[in-house]
């Protein structure tokens, strides 16, 4: 098997719920690089912009900490807001109304939501159109889903160094590339896949770009796809190494400027499965 070509390890749901999200912190690390992006995207505050919805019912589907379901409680109070995560134990640290589930499956009555989230987590699922289907379901004829992903290109500077680290590891001369989540579900291709559910779909990009002066940040988002390790073709701790090794020098030079490309899309108009074209 080649090293591009490996089983959906992203989706593998054992592994998601028992390693990569039962504690917060993985997800938390890998987040805490855009601390230093700039400009500096307020995720939460662009979804709550861009839609009113002041007393209808949101639902944030894969949830995880609760990035999204804190500021819409706080700045929709009249809202009723659900978390739902497959992850038993990030909703635990969790308050307010929340509840276990899959995505493929949501047990919200059809009809009944006005505003579904799906932020960063569709390349999680097998098959994200039965996600958005379930999307398509529950909302309300005049609902609106909004959904976050990364472009194939984000963040290339560190494929590239993970990449150069992991050939030197291996001893060859092209490493494999490293586990990049959302190429499953990626920006290009969001609008397409999410058009075939709704009729309406309109794309935010969100360019910009991290600069960090210090290994620290870089390595603990490396560090927080370990829940993947056994998938990147490469002894994972081993290249973390040197990859520390690579950052101190080329940081001697100067800041680190890293690329970063996602993409905000919002959905209007539901369509029902029937009307669904096919794929
Ligand atoms: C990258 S995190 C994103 C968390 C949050 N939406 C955010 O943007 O901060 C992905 C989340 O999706 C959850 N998840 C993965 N597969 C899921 C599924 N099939 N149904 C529901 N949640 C899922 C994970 O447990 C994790 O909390």
């Amino acid at each position: 098997m080649s090293h591009t070509d490996r089983p959906h390890a992203s989706t593998d749901r054992t592994l998601l719920t028992h390693h990569a999200y039962r504690h917060a912190q993985p997800l938390t690390a890998r987040q805490r690089l855009y601390d230093f992006q700039r400009p500096r995207y307020d995720l939460p505050g662009l979804v709550l912009r861009h839609l009113d919805h002041p007393h209808g019912t949101w639902a944030d589907v894969g949830c995880g900490t609760g990035l999204y379901l804190d500021r819409i409680r706080s700045e929709r109070p009249q809202a009723h807001v659900l978390g739902l995560d497959l992850s038993a134990s990030l909703l635990a640290a969790l308050e307010g109304a929340r509840v276990c589930a899959d995505a493929a499956l949501l047990p919200l009555r059809t009809g009944s939501v006005d505003v579904v989230l799906a932020m960063h987590m569709l390349y999680h699922l097998n098959d994200p159109d039965r996600a958005l289907a379930e999307a398509a379901r529950v909302l309300k004829p005049v609902g609106s889903l909004v959904v976050s992903t990364n472009s194939r290109h984000d963040k290339q500077e560190l494929d590239e160094l993970w990449a150069r680290a992991a050939a030197r590891v291996l001893g060859e001369e092209q490493g494999p590339r490293r586990v990049k989540l959302s190429a499953r579900f990626a920006a290009e291709d969001a609008a397409r896949t999410i058009g075939r559910h709704f009729e309406q779909v309109s794309v935010i990009d969100l360019d910009g770009v991290i600069e960090v002066d210090s290994p620290e940040p870089v390595l603990a988002h490396y560090a927080s796809y370990r829940a993947w390790s056994h998938e990147t073709g490469v002894p994972f701790e081993q290249t973390l190494n040197r990859v520390e090794d690579d950052l101190r020098v080329l940081l001697e030079e100067g800041p680190l400027a890293i690329t970063t490309r996602q993409a905000l899309i919002f959905a209007h108009r539901p369509r029902h499965d029937r009307e669904a074209p096919a794929p």
